[in-house]
């Protein structure tokens, strides 16, 4: 069963989709086999690679399939072991057809859970910033959900009332069962300018989660760098497109360390020539066929 990483928050505009794209575009280089879905009605994620077989059907089909979806859903991209379901709902239908469904939240773990996603190694779900029930539902689905945070006090302090209030009311239904239970989510410092204003706000954020039973602010720091707009524009992932490996904060070295924080198993595999490796994903093993080894120029 592949590893689902759900990218959260209530606020829009955090870098969800460019971490979500650009961890993909890293893990499939990797060699590991990852579906990136789509689930944010204002498509962001669909449109970031280039895709050479477009799928009569995507993300309407996978969330009202019953839980089983089909093949017709999975778009591929140009770039090998990275798929993609769109998203093809431009209004709120989806949103007001989850809204009457007793089962709304359970829906896309059901998915997860099918023939058609098993053959993944890992499934990357985008979703929009804002509450509802189609990102409670990506919630619900995830093994970890990644909120990335920009450390500005209007992002900071919607994550810690918009955001950690989600996470709450999706936890109360912890009591319902463990299959109620959603993953643990881990706070991501995305966009990270060189000022005092930012540092301190990274640290208040360290200090408030420090401790606490279901968040964590992850180490690996996502610097603001014009590499990240400019290879969404080339429509590439950022670690190709800033390669300069002698720079600790090039998108190349920053990339890395958050794939390898996500997954320490992963821990200095690079991008390159093939390997075949066992991935140990905390609790979930995961088998991957090319993995790229190559040492640090
Ligand atoms: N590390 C970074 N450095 C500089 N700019 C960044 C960085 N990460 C993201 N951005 C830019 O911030 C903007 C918002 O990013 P993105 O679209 O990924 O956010 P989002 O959380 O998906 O937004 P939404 O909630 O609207 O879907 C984009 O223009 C993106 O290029
Ligand atoms: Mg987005």
């Amino acid at each position: 069963m592949p590893v689902v990483i759900s990218f959260v928050s209530t606020k829009g505009g955090v870098g969800k989709t460019t971490v979500a794209a650009n961890l993909g575009g890293l893990l499939a280089a990797f060699g590991l086999k990852v579906l990136a879905i789509d689930a944010d009605v204002q498509p962001g994620l669909s449109r970031f690679f280039p895709v050479q077989y477009r799928s009569p059907q995507a993300l309407s089909a996978v969330v009202t399939s019953g839980g089983n979806p089909s093949i017709d859903c999975i778009s591929r991209t140009i770039f090998s072991n990275l798929d993609l379901v769109y998203s093809d709902t431009p209004d709120a239908a989806l949103q007001a057809w989850l809204n009457r469904r007793e089962d709304r939240l359970m829906i896309l773990r059901r998915a997860m859970r099918s023939p058609l996603i098993e053959p993944y190694d890992v499934v990357l779900i985008d979703t929009q910033g804002a509450v509802g029930e189609l990102q409670k539902s990506a919630a619900m689905a995830a093994d970890l959900m990644v909120s990335p945070v920009k450390p500005d006090a209007l992002s900071a302090g919607e994550f810690a009332t918009g955001t950690i209030a989600m996470l709450d009311e999706l936890n109360r239904l912890a009591d319902f069962g463990e299959s109620f239970r959603s993953g643990d989510l881990l706070t991501l410092i995305n966009a990270h300018e060189r000022t005092t204003n930012a540092r301190a706000l990274a640290a208040v954020l360290r200090q408030r989660f420090a401790g606490h039973p279901k968040v964590r602010v992850l180490d690996t720091v996502i610097p603001s760098a014009a590499a990240y707009a400019a290879a969404a524009t080339a429509r590439i992932p950022v670690h190709d497109f800033d390669r300069r490996r002698r720079f600790d904060n090039s998108a190349w070295n920053v990339m890395h360390r958050l794939a390898w924080e996500l997954f320490p198993s992963l821990a200095n595999v690079y991008t390159g020539s093939p390997r075949r490796a066992m991935v140990d994903v905390g609790t979930v093993n995961i088998r991957v066929g090319d993995v790229g080894q190559e040492a640090l120029a």
